[in-house]
């Protein structure tokens, strides 16, 4: 099947000291989304930028916002992540014990909502919400940090989710983080993911539109 891939450069990997410059560069490139991760270092043993500094990213990044929260309790934050404009809200299945009850929030608050599976996470605890959600996105590294490397069981995760969402007739896009880069994204877009996050592979590249645009020329 021929589709388009999704790139969703993630902040973290950025040069915060000249943040307007890579927001720029953002937006002058093919990437399709932004992704942002929201730490808490309670839900991973790390703490990124909170909702002070998203709000000037918001104001000028163009793009549509990808919001990945690795936080504890995160439906308490839909407010401010709509209040940001983001598109999506990733909220972890391992956060969230009545996670139907917030992804219906996520929904009914305007924004698109989506699923994030830890490695250990099997792909089987969707069974049971693969049709409510806009997207599941699989973590392929434990989350907290960049620069990690990428766990291989993800593709044969990616094709686990790829055969539900196809069983149900579902319309979740997978997406895939952490480890993304030139080797490992051929992998992954055979194995069946619509959008590659990508944070060292994009802003620590000589060449970041570049870097862009080979994951955008990829196809499954
Ligand atoms: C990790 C974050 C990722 C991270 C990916 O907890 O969720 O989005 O920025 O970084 P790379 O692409 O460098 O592995
Ligand atoms: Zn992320």
């Amino acid at each position: 099947m021929e589709s388009e891939i999704k790139v969703s450069p993630s902040l973290l990997a950025a040069d915060f000291s000249d943040l307007r410059r890579e927001l720029d560069k953002i937006n002058a490139s093919e990437a399709d989304w932004l992704h942002l991760d929201i730490m808490d270092g309670v839900f991973v043993p790390n703490i990124s930028f909170g909702f002070p500094v998203l709000k000037y990213v918001a104001e000028l990044c163009r793009k549509p916002l990808d919001v990945h929260l690795m936080i504890v309790q995160p439906e308490k934050f839909i407010h401010e992540v709509k209040a940001l404009g983001a598109m999506m809200m990733n909220v972890h299945f391992e956060a969230c014990p009545h996670l139907h009850r917030v992804v219906q929030q996520i929904k009914e608050s305007g924004m698109k909502a989506g699923v994030t599976l830890n490695p250990s996470t099997p792909v089987a605890m969707l069974t049971d919400i693969i049709e409510d959600v806009d997207m599941v996105l699989l973590m392929s590294v434990n989350p907290g940090f960049g620069g990690q490397k990428f766990i291989t069981h993800t593709l044969q995760k990616v094709r686990q989710l790829r055969e539900l969402i196809d069983q149900r007739g579902a319309q979740a896009l997978i997406e895939v983080d952490g480890g993304v880069n030139s080797v490992t994204a051929p992998a992954l877009v055979a194995a069946g993911v619509d959008v590659l996050v990508a944070g060292s592979a994009v802003f620590k590249a000589a060449d970041m539109k570049e870097a862009i645009h080979q994951f955008k020329i990829l196809r499954r």
